[in-house]
């Protein structure tokens, strides 16, 4: 470990401003954070200067951070523990990507499939900070020492990029940065798109019914699991060959602490309509008292603020203390005081 002084590990892990939570965000990741926030010390950062690398319409990328910043809350990290801050609040990830922008390659940056994908998406706009993006991913990581990181698979390439940024630094000025280690969550809760299960569930999806948001009412929870895509085997099995099931079941599992072998016998001999039901049921089981929360807390304003403010702060000390350590080994001349 590279000069730390928590005591604890550290973790760091962001999610993007925009849009809203869905089920596999939840599951996913946000669930997990909490499981690991005892453990670490944590940094869980709402990643808003990632964000304008696609076009946002100011207002609603200003409302989502507040939001994911409070669903943060909501979900169970204690803001008193985990520094849950704005990463455009912290200078220092700016400052130091721009730095590290000059350790990585070109030919680095076009192989990320990341890349490839979103300039597909938005032909319009392939603007050189979707180019650089895992450079700016690589800094948030890198500033605060972060020992581990926990990501989906869809991050494990922008896990190696930071891996190689950091190496190849502190093979040329020293022992200048933790190299971080990938956290992945238990059984790798992937939740698919309820219309498409083969697919990964989206903010984006086109199909109202192919995603749950944190956001959706029990009504609108109910009517999504109603509409999912099944097969016509009318037998509930843990099997890639019921993508549609396997999805059910997953979510289930993910919901209720269950195994995939403990969920199919629990639903032997009965209809998909039940098991619906009862994904259903199971999902709305753990989004209530975080939906609760979250309505307490947009009520609350002076206390989020009170937490942006404090928690920026906070972010910003141990940030600063690294991009000192790296300017100083670059090269750049000293402040004065
Ligand atoms: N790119 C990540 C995503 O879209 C978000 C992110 C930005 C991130 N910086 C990070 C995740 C640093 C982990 C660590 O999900």
């Amino acid at each position: 470990m590279t000069g730390n002084t928590y005591g604890k590990k550290v973790l760091f892990s962001g999610m993007q401003a925009t849009g809203t939570i869905t089920l596999g965000n939840y599951l996913g990741a946000l669930k997990n954070w909490v499981t690991l926030s005892d453990e670490y010390e944590c940094f869980y950062c709402v990643v808003d200067l990632h964000s304008i690398t696609i076009r946002q319409d100011p207002a609603k990328l200003r409302q989502s951070a507040r939001n994911l910043l409070m669903l943060y809350i909501a979900a169970g990290l204690d803001p008193k523990k985990n520094c849950i801050y704005y990463q455009s609040h912290v200078s220092g990830h700016a400052e130091l990507a721009w730095i590290l922008n000059c350790y990585t390659y070109m030919g680095e940056l076009q192989r990320m499939t990341q890349f490839k994908d979103k300039s597909a998406k938005h032909a319009e706009n392939i603007n050189a900070g979707l180019f650089t993006y895992p450079v700016l991913l690589a800094a948030d990581i890198l500033l605060f020492q972060a020992d581990v990181v926990p990501v989906g698979k869809d991050q494990l390439q922008h896990l190696e990029i930071t891996r190689d940024i950091a190496q190849r630094f502190n093979a040329i000025y020293g022992d200048v940065f933790t190299i971080p280690e990938v956290h992945m969550g238990k059984i790798g809760a992937k939740i698919m798109s309820l219309q498409e299960p083969m697919k990964k569930m989206s903010k984006s999806d086109e199909n109202a019914n192919a995603t749950i948001y944190l956001t959706d009412d029990g009504d609108t929870i109910l009517r999504k699991f109603k509409r999912a895509v099944t097969d016509s085997e009318g037998c509930i099995r843990y099997s890639r060959e019921q993508p549609g099931i396997k999805n059910l079941l997953d979510i289930y599992c993910a919901c209720t602490d269950q195994t995939p072998e403990g969920a199919v016998a629990e639903f032997e001999g009965r209809g998909y309509g039940e098991l619906k039901q009862a994904v259903a049921e199971s999902v709305m089981g753990i989004f209530r008292p975080v939906q609760e929360e979250f309505l307490r807390l947009s009520k609350d304003k002076a206390y989020i603020d009170g937490i942006i403010k404090e928690n920026g702060e906070k972010a910003d000390y141990f940030a600063r203390k690294t991009l000192r350590k790296v300017q100083k080994k670059v090269g750049f001349p000293e402040r004065i005081r």
